[in-house]
């Protein structure tokens, strides 16, 4: 196993209470035209890079058998939580391994772009290729060039009486990488502790990524923006559909 990806560890809280509370529900929407009429109920599905399993919850709700994976274990404790049917690994999207294939892998929520090279980005694509059903379709979304430059814009704060949470997003046009400073106060009996952390995002174009996804050995890949799903939240991503 080779490196897991703890850097969600300490903000899990506050992902799970905010973003499970809003943009999820708008990919739910976009699922039947992305995912699932492609598929049968009681398929096989793998959410790689899970995060608190609000898709897998989504997923096993609406009749599918999901995987969750994810380098987080805090994040996973969440998610264990929130979709009781689904089962959930600890384990890395570049060298992960089980033992059954999948009709689906979904990787969702930009988690794609956590992925922070080409070369760590292709070994997730042949992993994902060796995990799939012969006929399998593997989708995920990422950032758009717009929506990363957007990322400057605005800080995200969460203010409670017990927890603070605060990330400031900026993008390095030059290396084209995210990066999101996260601090976070959390009061234990008279005393605040802070943390903080940075969590990074790299920008891949079209181009490369189904350079990428043809040298991992897919052949059929179609990209979809989010601007003609014609839902307002999803309007900044670009999603993959692609085939075995
Ligand atoms: C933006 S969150 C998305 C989570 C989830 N897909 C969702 O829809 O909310 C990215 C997730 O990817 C996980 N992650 C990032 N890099 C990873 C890696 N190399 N292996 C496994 N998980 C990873 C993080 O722990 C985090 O939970």
């Amino acid at each position: 196993m080779g490196n897991i990806y703890k850097e969600y560890d300490f903000f899990a809280y506050f992902y799970n209470k905010y973003w499970m509370a809003s943009s999820p529900k708008y990919f739910r929407e976009a699922l039947e035209l992305l995912l699932y009429k492609y598929l049968k109920k009681g398929d096989n599905i793998l959410d790689l890079c899970c995060g608190t399993g609000h898709m897998a919850y989504y997923f096993e709700s609406d009749g599918y058998n999901v995987c969750g994976i994810d380098g987080s274990k805090a994040m996973l404790d969440y998610a264990k939580n929130n979709a009781k049917k689904s089962k959930f690994f600890q384990m890395d999207a570049r060298d992960f391994v089980l033992d059954s294939n999948f009709k689906a892998v979904t990787c969702l929520f930009d988690s794609i772009n956590h992925i922070l090279c080409e070369e760590d980005l292709l070994k997730v694509f042949k992993n994902v290729y060796n995990h799939l059903e012969d006929d399998g379709i593997f989708l995920f979304d990422v950032n758009s060039y717009e929506s990363c430059q957007e990322v400057s814009l605005g800080d995200i704060t969460a203010v409670e009486e017990e927890n603070i949470f605060i990330s400031k997003g900026i993008f390095d046009e030059k290396e084209n990488m995210i990066s999101y400073n996260l601090t976070t106060f959390i009061k234990e009996e008279d005393k605040w502790i802070r943390q903080d952390s940075c969590i990074y995002e790299k920008y891949y174009n079209e181009k490369i990524i189904t350079s990428l996804l043809k040298k991992a050995g897919f052949s059929s890949i179609n990209i979809i923006y989010g601007m003609d799903i014609e839902i307002e939240a999803l309007e900044d991503r670009i999603f993959f559909t692609v085939w075995k």
